[in-house]
């Protein structure tokens, strides 16, 4: 029998690589999406799947919807993808961030433990727990502390914790992964690696004049999303549920981002480059670099895009796509 995955954001960028991931290994893939004044799905990712994975209406915050639908798949394993994603954006919406990123790992947990127990549960969560916290090393692992500097940040820890607890109070295999940030083609529009690739490659072609942002200082280890659904699937796929870290141990800031973007598209980033209070967070979180030596050693993961790989790739699907008006990520 084919096993069946469910898949909560499934419309994300995750989400769309994960589904093609479990598709080539012959899952039955299923999803939920939330109901969207502006498409009837918002599932612009995922056409090219249209007959080969199931969605339906569901939405973390409401529990009688994933009751519905773990009650009628009874999935082998569940991934938890959902979220209010966006750091920025959690400040201007903190409680619907906690409905969704805490109260709904709850209400899935909660559902799962009622119709579908023998289900394994993976859990989305992220570096952005860290916070301001990193080991002497300049480096977070599975055992630095979280000391979230947002209300994301926050929501996710408490979805951790909860994660963990079930795992031991109701002996469910529930895990999580701690992955750091990771980009695609597919990454939405408001988050820094594709407004910057976006925005240059407009600049190039004359629609554009500048690029606004907010923070040049901060780091991040940036990888590729389709990488990291692999390591997601290695995680689920263990007889043990064990967390991990998942990263490129690799940092650069934003600033060395725009300088690499820039200068690939031939264009002189002093010209073009501007800041606005606009985009700053109340808080930022500073650095990111994770050492994911745990998930490489007992797993066999690692990444196959480099830093230049997922820029690249970045940069030519815009240089295609720019004035495509019906790619509304
Ligand atoms: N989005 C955005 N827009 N970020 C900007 C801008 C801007 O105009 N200007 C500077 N930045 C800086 C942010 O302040 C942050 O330091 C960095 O660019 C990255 O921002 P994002 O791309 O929005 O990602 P993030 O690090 O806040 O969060 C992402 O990674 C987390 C894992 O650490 C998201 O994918 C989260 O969902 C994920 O959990």
């Amino acid at each position: 029998m084919k096993k069946k995955a469910f898949i909560t954001g499934i419309a994300g960028q995750d989400g769309s690589y994960l589904s093609e991931l479990l598709l080539e290994k012959d899952y039955e893939v299923y999803g939920i999406v939330r109901r969207n004044s502006i498409t009837e799905h918002q599932r612009n990712r995922l056409t090219h799947l249209d007959n080969k994975i199931e969605l339906s209406y569901g939405d973390l915050i409401d529990k009688s919807s994933l009751d519905n639908v773990l009650k009628k798949i009874k999935p082998d394993e569940i991934y938890n993808l959902g979220a209010q994603s966006h750091v920025r954006v959690s400040f201007e919406i903190p409680s619907f961030t906690f409905q969704t990123n805490a109260l709904g790992v709850f209400n899935i947990l909660e559902s799962m433990r009622e119709f579908s127990p023998k289900a394994k549960f993976y859990q989305a969560s992220s570096s952005e727990m860290f916070g301001r916290s990193v080991d002497e090393d300049g480096c977070q692992r599975e055992t630095t502390k979280f000391e979230p500097t947002s209300p994301y940040g926050c929501a996710k820890v408490f979805g951790y914790n909860l994660t963990k607890h079930y795992r031991k109070a109701y002996k469910m295999f529930a895990v999580n992964g701690i992955l750091f940030n990771h980009e695609s083609k597919r990454r939405g529009s408001n988050f820094v690696t594709t407004k910057v690739v976006k925005t240059a490659v407009r600049i190039k072609n004359k629609l554009e004049n500048e690029l606004v942002l907010g923070n040049l200082d901060s780091s991040r280890d940036w990888g590729h999303s389709s990488d990291y659904v692999n390591a997601m699937h290695l995680i689920i796929s263990q007889d043990l549920p064990v967390d991990y870290v998942v990263s490129t141990g690799e940092t650069r800031t934003v600033r060395d981002l725009c300088n690499y973007v820039f200068l690939k598209l031939d264009l002189d980033l002093k010209k073009y480059l501007k800041t606005s209070e606009k985009f700053m967070r109340p808080e930022e979180l500073p650095y990111l670099k994770g050492d994911s030596s745990k998930i490489r050693n007992e797993l066999k993961w690692s990444p196959k895009y480099s830093f230049e790989d997922l820029i690249d790739e970045m940069i030519n699907f815009w240089q295609e796509n720019y004035n495509n008006e019906n790619l509304n990520y």
